[in-house]
């Protein structure tokens, strides 16, 4: 599957990297409130560091379009980032220019400087080649650490590969070297539990999911939609019953394919969204109006647990319920934790991806345990589908006569 080169592949010694990475942590009032994403790619530093590059950090923080927005300055990042490396970090204020090309042409080697938010251009986004290369003018060699962010076809992702010499961070290489074990070349039976609320969204992930897994386990809204396409009454539950249809057609491309879809038994129902509302556990045929499902039953996750238990990978991707109401986050929780018993065990591989899966695992407490957490939200839906990732595919592009 690889086709581009690692940062073990060449050498650093006072060559000025330009390090692509995702920033983009979840934050509340300029205070980061999860630094998976910094400490996912401090090995990368770490190796860089030590390999004696020059280390200019570019990233982008939440979506400026293209203005210079003073909320979205990555400057508020800098304390958690030294104390993540324990040195002093030099900031730029602008991404290129004149400040830009001042902190690169200063730095020794092992330094690090951070570049300013580079959205706040609307060159980056646009993927303007004149921006890329003004980037690819500051360093020697790009490092693209960011798969979570290589969905993007962006200046700072793509483009700029073309460039210049260009390597996969050690970040980038497990993301991308995890997923093919889930799915390029996974060890089978495999299971794919997709969750959340839509169907309509994640047509062509269900699709790709179906050709490559044994079974679909569908929980959360989207499940409901299937229920409604097979007869069931849904009551008031979350329905796309415009996607009928769809769903039949979903069902029976898994029927050609040899892959069970496994919709829920039984559903945890209540008549309003609130914490501890009063609830019903039904079967999943027979929600009456005025009623909603919000949670998958626990006959349904037993039945789960069983399939689960004949197979060897697991690939996660979206809750099975509403979990952040409590207590309908029961059965989210029972899967994950069962989960990740038989990945203790050393029964199953099991990986997880996407924003919403991650806060779900970590509620049940059981995210540490999984074999492998992607930091990527709408990059691994992306990778899901199938596709190549734009900044992924860009690394293999440069050539010295490019
Ligand atoms: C993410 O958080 O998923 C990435 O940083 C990409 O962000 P974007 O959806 O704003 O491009």
């Amino acid at each position: 599957m690889k086709s581009f080169k690692s940062i073990k592949d060449i050498t650093f010694q006072n060559k000025t990297v330009i390090l692509r990475v995702d920033l983009n942590v979840p934050a509340q009032r300029g205070r980061v409130t999860d630094t998976t994403r910094i400490d996912r790619i401090k090995p990368t530093i770490d190796y860089l560091r030590n390999a004696g590059a020059k280390i200019l950090i570019l990233s982008h923080f939440g979506r400026p379009e293209g203005e210079q927005n003073p909320e979205m300055s990555m400057a508020f990042l800098l304390p958690v980032l030294k104390e993540c490396w324990g040195v002093d970090i030099s900031f730029s204020p602008d991404c290129i220019g004149e400040r830009a090309k001042e902190i690169a042409t200063t730095l020794k080697a092992g330094d690090i400087a951070l570049l300013e938010n580079v959205r706040f251009y609307k060159e980056e986004k646009a993927n303007d080649p004149t921006f890329a290369a003004t980037l690819a003018s500051l360093g020697d060699i790009y490092v693209n650490d960011a798969f979570s962010t290589s969905h993007r076809a962006h200046a700072s992702t793509e483009g700029i590969a073309h460039l210049m010499p260009s390597v996969a961070g050690l970040l980038m290489e497990e993301e991308l070297k995890a997923l093919d074990k889930a799915l390029g070349n996974p060890e089978k039976p495999v299971a794919a539990i997709a969750g959340g609320s839509k169907i309509s969204t994640k047509l062509s992930v269900l699709n790709n999911l179906i050709e490559k897994a044994d079974f679909l386990i569908l929980g959360g809204g989207m499940a409901n939609t299937f229920l409604y396409a097979n007869g069931a009454d849904v009551g008031s539950s979350l329905c796309e019953k415009g996607m009928a249809e769809k769903a039949r057609e979903i069902m029976a491309y898994a029927k050609n394919n040899n892959c069970e879809i496994i919709l829920p038994i039984d559903l945890v129902s209540v008549t309003e969204l609130k914490e501890n509302a009063e609830f019903k556990i039904l079967p999943s045929s027979k929600i009456p109006e005025g009623r909603m499902a919000i949670d998958t039953g626990p006959e349904s996750i037993k039945y789960t647990l069983e399939k689960i238990k004949t197979c060897k990978t697991i690939l996660w991707n979206g809750p099975m319920g509403v979990f952040e109401i409590k207590p309908f986050d029961n059965g989210t929780n029972a899967l994950a934790k069962g989960v990740a018993k038989l990945t203790n065990h050393g029964d199953i591989v099991s990986i997880a991806g996407g924003g919403d899966t991650i806060a779900a695992l970590e509620n049940a407490g059981v995210a540490e345990q999984f074999s492998y957490i992607s930091t990527a939200g709408g990059a691994f839906l992306e990778w899901l589908k199938g596709k190549t990732l734009p900044g992924v595919a860009a690394l293999s592009a440069y050539t010295e006569t490019s």
